[in-house]
């Protein structure tokens, strides 16, 4: 097994190599200084996506009115569309706050049906429903099932491209296609997953503030008053009343005002189907940190000054997006000393022989990405508490990167403490484990259990005709 600490292998290194992996070091690390910029930018960037002018971030009211109160009760409905699959869940809330029912089906989305037509997809999702409800209720006469439908994409991603879908409410053709087999299901709430992290991760941690994912996108949702958001002024809601605001941070600096982007998030740009637009999703979240890490291995191999993988056929390396983030994250969890899983790897996906020195620099490269990454997270998370003037707070987390990614969460804590100044409590004496103010902890099932106390949350002020 090998030691935490790789500094012993570095030795060996061709002086090439080694000046390349400086040079990658200094090009991916923020420093404490530089996360607590980009916090104070991104603070007064969230306000300006409150105000009546707006901003990048576009701040969105999700007319989700305050935390539930666990006083809700009866029977919902929640359905969720990942990149794979389709899941129903119908959630049974006890007249009881606790312990709730939930029995869930999954059912695979087509590849094909990712890049058909609307009217495909939402014919498919209408048949997935009625099965489940035939399935789950046979013969039973039902009034209409409320449903909560967590549906994230504002602009297709996920290997989503679906035409006459973006910029128009889903909600018509949708309930057209339950409309048509008479489906006794009524949509009653659209959901972004950030939001139905928040609330689902909130009905059983009451310190619960803010809901993020760390996946292949990457977002969060947090509570804020009336009084802090001028352009819903107008609406003339007593100030003091929350409501959930799903931030859309991936467009933080858009304008590229402050971002330590390198020449390698300048390609990811570029070339994506929206250049110009989530910035700060470019540089952190799943979908593109394997693509990072590509770009940067194929402009070492092609500078004539570096020998990299000299010799070796790179075209399997040269095809965009044909590494993804679990790749990463297996390079940076190779356990042997001489990452032979690395090498394998390698080998067996890319058809390229790795040497040693190699594999160290593709091992620290990882580690830089993967870093970067969890550091400007943290950035997002830190700005919202300090907008917010929260002391302490948990933070529901969920998505891939942040479930599954190795170390990410102590990096992101780490950077946290750097942003916050914990290093040192009140009396100035470091303070030990267990102490951090601000905690990021794995959500609650947002998309399932957020998605139905959402729907029911909605029901409740619609019946009783408020906004
Ligand atoms: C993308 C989407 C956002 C979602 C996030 C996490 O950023 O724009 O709506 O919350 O991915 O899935």
């Amino acid at each position: 097994r090998r030691k935490q600490s790789r500094k012993g292998s570095m030795a060996d290194i061709p002086k090439d190599l080694l000046q390349e992996i400086k040079r990658l070091e200094d090009l991916f690390t923020v420093d404490t200084a530089k996360l607590k910029a980009i916090v104070e930018h991104f603070i007064s960037e969230l306000a300006k996506g409150l105000s009546v002018e707006g901003g990048s971030i576009p701040m969105n009211p999700t007319w989700c009115m305050g935390f539930p109160t666990g006083n809700e009760t009866g029977t919902f409905l929640a359905l969720d569309m990942g990149g794979t699959n389709l899941r129903v869940c119908e959630i049974n809330l006890p007249e009881e706050k606790g312990e709730f029912d939930i029995i869930q089906s999954k059912y695979r989305l087509p590849e094909d049906l990712k890049t058909g037509t609307a009217d495909e997809l939402w014919a498919y999702i209408a048949d997935c429903l009625q099965q489940f409800i035939e399935y789950h209720h046979e013969g039973e006469k039902l009034d209409k099932l409320p449903l909560g439908f967590t549906f994230s994409y504002p602009r297709w991603t996920k290997g989503f491209d679906i035409e006459g879908v973006e910029g128009k409410d889903v909600v018509p053709p949708f309930e057209a296609a339950l409309e048509e087999r008479g489906v006794p299901i009524k949509l009653t709430a659209l959901i972004n997953d950030t939001t139905g992290t928040l609330i689902a991760s909130s009905y059983t941690d009451s310190e619960m503030k803010i809901g993020c994912i760390f996946g292949t996108g990457c977002n969060a949702a947090y509570m804020e008053h009336f009084s802090e958001i001028p352009k819903l002024a107008h609406m003339k809601v007593d100030p003091n009343q929350e409501i959930a605001i799903n931030c859309e941070w991936g467009a933080f600096d858009n304008e590229h005002k402050i971002l330590p982007r390198t020449q390698y998030d300048v390609i990811i740009d570029k070339d994506s189907p929206r250049p110009g637009q989530q910035s700060f999703e470019k540089m952190i979240a799943g979908l593109y940190l394997g693509e990072l890490f590509r770009l940067v291995l194929v402009d070492l191999h092609e500078q004539p000054h570096v020998k990299i993988f000299e010799g070796q056929d790179v075209a399997a390396l040269k095809k965009p997006y044909s590494l993804d983030a679990s790749f990463l994250s297996d390079v940076e969890s190779d356990p042997f000393e001489n990452l032979q899983e690395t090498h394998d790897t390698f080998h067996t996906k890319l058809n390229i022989k790795c040497t040693k020195p190699e594999l160290e620099l593709i091992r620290r490269l990882a580690e830089l990405i993967g870093t970067r990454s969890a550091r400007l997270s943290a950035c997002g998370v830190a700005a919202i508490c300090k907008k917010k003037g929260y002391k302490t707070a948990h933070v529901g987390a969920d998505g891939s990167v942040f479930n599954k990614y190795p170390h990410f969460k102590a990096r992101g804590a780490q950077a946290l403490k750097e942003i916050l100044d914990w290093d040192k409590g009140r009396d100035g004496k470091p303070l030990g484990r267990g102490h951090d103010p601000v905690e990021i902890l794995p959500a609650e099932d947002g998309s399932g259990v957020g998605a139905a106390l959402i729907a029911a949350l909605t029901l409740k002020r619609v019946q009783e005709g408020n906004v």
